[in-house]
């Protein structure tokens, strides 16, 4: 690749400061106001997002988690997956997905991604259930839905839960319905870099389903809808009020934010056509939110390196996939078992792209990708 042009002030991958101190002030009135109330588990602030964040949804019940990886393991409880049962998940996912599973007692069973949306391949899951599949996790990967009609239709023919991992896809629309109950349940991350991200780690679970809803209440709650009463043997995973407030804070500035990725994702798409680059794909069904921008190259090292010395930032989505990790050696899966992961995990790389990468840092990344391929 060709030698560095001189650049700026270096694009960072995310800034996570710059949307924090846009709203700092209304961060710190509903922080005081929390800090006032006296509730510091559940009470009035977290009702309050968990209604919002139904309502954005598009769905009945949304119940608060600690995080995303408690929201999928107390989904898959409130369905009733556990020890041996299977469960469709893709290949290519963050390594929770798997980890929720095998936190229940159940086993992956995982499903190669379609390379050219990166989410799981429907013409694989159907191969991929044997008789002891009791559900499908399709995961929104890089925040762009997964083919919701054919994965309900599977599940809907051979009598299958659907449980879907929706950690980067907050405000994401399959058929214009926003993620939030296509499946039994929907299960969501509000990591800090997350689209719409806490000041720590925060989940939750929609559903409109009132029983399901309750189940994962009452398993985040110690197994119990009343103190000291256990039904089951449950878990401590609720959301904070503090970050309840702060989620219902991001929460109104959410659309815009999206629109900003959408209009960045429509800028490098137009900027990066022709270039000898995998650009990302979108199904004409889905309406992506762009939590990452991800771009495919036969040399991935080499061009990270380029772009670095172009003072543009990068980040591998990610560099193994679960069955390679040692987490996953005891499943005896060779890293060619699973090609289409093992492949992408080598080619991807992701560019710059939050709500605070302006049209001009954007222009830069363009500039420096065409500069490093040309
Ligand atoms: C696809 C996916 N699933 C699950 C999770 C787990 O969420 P958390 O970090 O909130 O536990 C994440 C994010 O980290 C994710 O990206």
């Amino acid at each position: 690749m060709s030698a560095p042009a001189p650049v700026s002030a270096p694009v960072p991958f995310l800034d996570l400061a710059a949307a924090t101190a846009e709203i700092a002030e209304e961060l710190q009135e509903a922080a005081a106001r929390v800090i006032a109330s006296g509730w510091y588990v559940g009470g009035p602030e977290l009702e309050a997002f968990e209604a919002d964040w139904a309502a954005f949804c598009g769905a009945a019940h949304c119940t608060g988690t600690a995080n995303g990886l408690d929201a999928l393991v107390l989904g898959l409880r409130a369905l009733g997956v556990g020890p041996g049962d299977g469960v469709i998940v893709p290949s290519n996912t963050y390594i929770a997905s798997w980890l929720a599973i095998s936190a229940v007692g159940a086993t992956p069973v995982p499903v190669e991604p379609d390379p050219a949306t990166h989410n799981i391949d429907p013409d694989r899951i159907a191969a991929a259930i044997g008789p002891d599949v009791a559900a499908i996790m399709p995961v929104h990967l890089y925040g762009q839905p997964a083919d919701m009609d054919a994965v309900l239709g599977i599940a809907r023919a051979h009598g299958l839960k659907v449980i879907e991992d929706a950690a980067q896809a907050h405000g994401a629309t399959w058929r214009d319905r926003r993620i939030g109950a296509h499946g039994d349940l929907v299960c969501w991350s509000f990591y800090p870099g997350k689209n719409l991200g806490a000041l720590g780690d925060a989940g939750a679970v929609t559903t409109d389903d009132p029983a399901l809803a309750e189940r994962v209440r009452r398993l985040g709650n110690y197994g119990s809808a009343r103190k000291y009463e256990h039904e089951t043997r449950g878990l401590n995973s609720r959301l904070d009020p503090i970050q309840a407030a702060m989620l219902r804070v991001k929460l109104v500035h959410l659309p815009d934010w999206t629109a900003r990725r959408r209009a960045r994702a429509a800028q490098y798409l137009d900027g990066l056509a022709g270039l000898p680059l995998g650009l990302p794909q979108v199904d004409p069904r889905a309406d992506p939110v762009w939590h990452l921008f991800v771009v495919t190259h036969d040399d991935r090292a080499g061009l990270a390196r380029a772009l670095a010395d172009r003072g543009v930032a990068t980040l591998i989505h990610y560099p193994q996939p679960p069955h390679m990790q040692g987490a996953y050696a005891d499943m005896g899966l060779a890293p060619g078992a699973l090609p289409h992961a093992r492949d992408m995990a080598e080619r991807v790389l992701s560019l710059p792209m939050g709500p605070h990468l302006s049209p001009r840092d954007c222009d830069r990344v363009i500039a420096a990708l065409h500069d490093a391929l040309g």
